[in-house]
């Protein structure tokens, strides 16, 4: 059942794509029919480009430890290859091993920063490993949703796990920077 709707999304061209631009030459003649053909892979590149910026970390994300900020990038690039595998059909096998890889990664990042917190009794502690264990959860969650549903479900899965990377980053990992940083980690 899942490799025939695997099959199916990949069989979108022949559905959707091929009478499109027919129906565009039917309605609008052969020069617009052309004109579409040729910016259709323009739109293509120019989506991907646009897809691999926002699954990329940026120096507005430094949390001000090198490690962490190590870590939050390859998180980023992890998500990158799980939606590049999530586009190519067949790509569910790969994209649920990128998956496994992204769980087992986050949880070392958090245990990293959970230990580094100990180490200098940081105040929020306890709140922040709350988050994590939340994000865990979530993760354990999703492979098993991941195990029954269609890739279109398994990028909105992605695309939550983006938006919650960003905000745990941009709002809850930046406030131990200015308390690492006295503490001489950097
Ligand atoms: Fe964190």
């Amino acid at each position: 059942m899942k490799l025939k709707i695997e099959a199916m999304e990949g069989m979108i061209w022949i559905f959707v794509i091929v009478p499109l631009f027919a129906l565009i030459f039917f309605m609008f003649g052969t020069e617009v029919g052309l004109l579409s053909l040729i910016m259709l892979p323009i739109a293509l590149v120019l989506k991907n480009a646009f897809l691999k910026r926002s699954f990329s970390w940026k120096p507005a994300y430094s949390v001000g430890v090198n490690i962490f900020d190590e870590d939050h990038r390859k998180l980023f690039d992890l998500m990158l290859q799980m939606h590049s595998a999530l586009n190519r059909m067949p790509g569910k096998e790969e994209a649920r091993a990128v998956l496994e890889e992204l769980k087992k990664y986050t949880i070392t990042h958090f245990g990293r920063e959970e230990a580094l917190m100990k180490k200098y009794a940081y105040p929020g502690l306890d709140a922040h490993r709350k988050e994590h264990e939340e994000m865990k959860c979530k993760l354990e969650e999703f492979l098993e949703q991941f195990e029954k549903d269609n890739v279109t479900v398994s990028k909105k899965v992605l695309r939550y796990l983006q938006d919650w990377l960003i905000k745990h980053i941009q709002v809850t990992d930046k406030q131990y920077s200015d308390f690492f940083n006295s503490k001489g980690e950097r």
